[in-house]
């Protein structure tokens, strides 16, 4: 199976997974046959790019001794990031082999983050405790949201605002205006022609997936100016855009409304972490030391050592900031979705981080794969067998957005 063009598609070709289109409605089914009109359907809905069946490929796999020795050296390889899940899990066994598969064609490596954490010493004391009492206490000071994310959230949350109102505010800032062009000219949208001004991009995207990608791409611009000795930027804004693509496609498969709430929950999920490595750099990096010397994950040491985790400093922030309460709900419980008031978006928040990090796409600092709520996949009622289409169009539209949120 390899990924193709839809240019490069030519009719009697078999797709080898299923094509939907950004709102989940499905075009064209996993086998079926291309024809001269599909390749049409495509470029009008906006599809980039399809799975397909046998198609000329370079890759490795057409050697089938070198695929499997390939895939098994992977899985050992990834093995150790899954030991805190269920690997026998349906959903975790199928995203195990997503990631297996994803890592040899991409070749993503296991890296090491360089912490020498058995010769470090952990000053216990220095840990700082009950950090959410020290915000309420406003003895610290959180980042202000900056003006413009301000009124663009004033935008989002009134239903009469116009192309206008939303290209008026987006033009403030240059950088922003040039950042979203590039967007909406980028194979995301696959727009016919070329999109030069925002209203002319708010009237053919609309005012809400505008004003919330410009938000999203505000609110993480407050924190980019963090020293790469801290945190990889770079690193940790993929992780919060494949999260974010993820949670969008999720949410338009299970045909739920405003999927743009869904990606930007998803890119801002671990906003709490950029506090942390932000304003508490020496706290953040022993606790990062100690979740690696432990085996332990990431968000059990800030809690048990910080007295909360990043999810609650992340809330915070929100709630500082006036930012939707759907917002709020999604990030507070992205490690725990069964505890949301509206569970279905949570979950696939929670998802989406699992998957992001099994992908090794980015990372925010977690080392490992968070465990699944399996009360809330419950519910969820997904199967398995959607995950590696749904996978395939985010990591595609990922691509198209990473070279540029992180030119
Ligand atoms: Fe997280
Ligand atoms: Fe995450």
């Amino acid at each position: 199976m390899v990924v193709v063009p839809t240019d490069k598609i030519k009719s009697g070709q078999i797709l080898a997974a299923e094509v939907r289109d950004i709102n989940g409605r499905l075009l064209l089914s996993k086998g079926q046959t291309i024809e001269p009109n599909h390749i049409r359907i495509f470029k009008i809905w906006g599809i980039s790019e399809v799975q397909l069946a046998g198609a000329d490929g370079n890759s490795d796999a057409s050697d089938p001794q070198v695929a499997s020795a390939m895939i098994e050296q992977t899985e050992n390889s990834v093995k150790p990031l899954f030991c805190h899940v269920d690997l026998e899990h349906p959903a975790i066994k199928e995203i195990f082999r997503i990631s297996v598969q994803f890592r040899c064609e991409h070749e993503i490596v296991v890296e090491g983050d360089g912490l020498n954490v058995d010769n470090q010493s952990i000053p216990r004391q220095s840990l700082e405790k009950d950090f959410l009492k020290k915000l309420r206490k406003k003895k610290i000071i959180l980042p202000e949201i900056p003006s413009l994310a301000f009124q663009l959230k004033k935008v989002i949350e009134n239903p009469m605002s116009s192309a206008e109102d939303i290209a008026r505010v987006v033009s403030r800032s240059p950088s922003l205006t040039a950042v979203l062009l590039k967007i909406v000219n980028s194979s995301f949208y696959s727009l016919p022609s070329k999109i030069s001004t925002v209203s002319h991009a708010v009237s053919l995207i609309g005012t809400q997936e505008i004003s919330v990608l410009a938000l999203g791409i505000s609110v993480l611009s407050v924190f980019k100016n963090i020293p790469k000795q801290t945190i990889d930027m770079r690193s940790f804004i993929r992780h919060s855009l494949i999260c974010g693509l993820l949670s969008r496609v999720f949410a338009a498969y299970k045909n739920i409304p405003h999927t743009e709430q869904l990606f930007v929950s998803g890119l801002l999920h671990d906003l709490g972490r950029l506090i942390l490595y932000n304003y508490f750099p020496d706290e953040s990096s022993n606790v990062l030391a100690l979740s690696r010397k432990r085996n332990n994950l990431l968000y059990k040491e800030e809690k048990k050592y910080l007295g909360c985790d990043h999810a609650q400093l992340g809330v915070q922030l929100m709630r500082q900031w006036k930012l939707p309460l759907v917002l709020e709900d999604n990030i507070s419980h992205h490690h725990k979705p069964s505890d949301a008031h509206q569970s279905v978006p949570a979950t696939i928040v929670h998802l989406a981080d699992i998957i992001g990090n099994s992908l090794g796409i980015g990372s925010s600092g977690e080392k490992y794969i968070p465990p699944l709520d399996e009360n809330a996949w419950d519910k969820l009622n997904l199967p398995p067998s959607s995950f590696e289409t749904i996978i395939g169009q985010a990591t595609h539209q990922f691509h198209a957005l990473d070279r540029i949120l992180n030119a």
